[in-house]
């Protein structure tokens, strides 16, 4: 018998959705008991209405939730159809989505000290980790990769939550490191004893991160993406392929252990 998933229907209101970097929105909703209940790495899978061939939801991760106001915040990029209609919304709209989805980040009990990784729009779900690591009183360091300056999303964030570093790196080198923000871990993982490392971003960045992390034998967590229909294990179509067999990433994941991951 599978878990239930811990998915149910929330109605929103849209307070703000503005633009915070090239192409990428932020969205604040107000849905008071899905911010009480949303925890780092879960998703929650939004209705877009607006089109009648387009029936699936869109999942989303969050990038904070705060159960005193009621309010859940999340990143989104603009690459499609579903995404340009969310860009349209404005304060006071209403709608509906499933959450929360899936299950989130395991930072070990122990753990004293750990880097996060995001790349990209993968950035949400390890922000969201970071603060909590913060709350938590576990030192961690962040970097943080996109395709250009103006795309890069997290940076002050991080700071804000207390990273100790927050490391930068850019495809085109217009800020930070010219390069993969992968290049940037060897000289993160020679200085720092790290118990924990979390990542989400594209998946050859996922793979490189989890290699560093295997190499320096630290226990990883990445985030994976799959194509969603359902979200709440009905349908198969987000499988990832696992040294377990095929495992659900909206039930099973989005989170996996990356030593595990056999196709990113
Ligand atoms: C658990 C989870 C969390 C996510 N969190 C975020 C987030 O915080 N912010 C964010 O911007 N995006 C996130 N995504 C990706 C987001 O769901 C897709 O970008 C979105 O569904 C695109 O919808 P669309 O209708 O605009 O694009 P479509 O017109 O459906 O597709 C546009 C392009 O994106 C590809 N695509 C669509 N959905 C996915 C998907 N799920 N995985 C991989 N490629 C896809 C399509 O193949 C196509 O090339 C997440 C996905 C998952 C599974
Ligand atoms: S999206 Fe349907 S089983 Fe995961």
């Amino acid at each position: 018998m599978p878990t239930p998933s811990p998915a149910r229907m929330h109605d929103f209101t849209v307070v703000s959705n503005e633009q915070i970097a090239r192409g990428v929105y932020s969205l604040v909703i107000e849905a008071p008991k899905l911010a009480s209940m949303l925890k780092p790495g879960q998703f929650v899978n939004i209705r877009v209405p607006g089109n009648a061939m387009s029936l699936l939801r869109i999942p989303l991760s969050y990038a904070s939730a705060n159960p005193e106001t009621g309010t859940v915040e999340i990143w989104y990029a603009v690459v499609g159809d579903g995404t340009e209609r969310m860009a349209a919304w404005t304060p006071g709209f209403t709608g509906d989505l499933l959450g929360p989805g899936g299950h989130g980040w395991s930072v070990p009990k122990d753990c004293r000290r750990a880097l996060v990784v995001g790349g990209g729009i993968g950035v949400p779900p390890v922000l969201c980790l970071g603060r909590e690591l913060s709350a938590r009183g576990i030192a961690f360091d962040a970097v943080v990769g996109a395709a250009s300056s103006d795309t890069m999303v997290g940076v002050h964030e991080f700071e804000r939550a207390g990273a100790g570093t927050v490391a930068v790196a850019t495809d085109d080198g217009s800020a930070g490191h010219h390069g993969f923000c992968t290049d940037l871990l060897a000289d993160l993982l020679a200085r720092n004893d790290y118990d924990y490392i979390a990542t989400c971003g594209p998946g050859v960045m996922m793979k490189k991160v989890a290699d560093a992390a295997a190499a320096a034998d630290v226990f990883c967590e990445a985030s994976l993406e799959r194509m969603m229909s359902c979200g709440f294990g009905a349908c198969s179509t987000c499988n990832v392929e696992t040294v377990d067999g095929m495992k659900g990433a909206c039930m099973c994941g989005p989170v996996f252990d990356a030593k595990k991951v056999v196709v990113w």
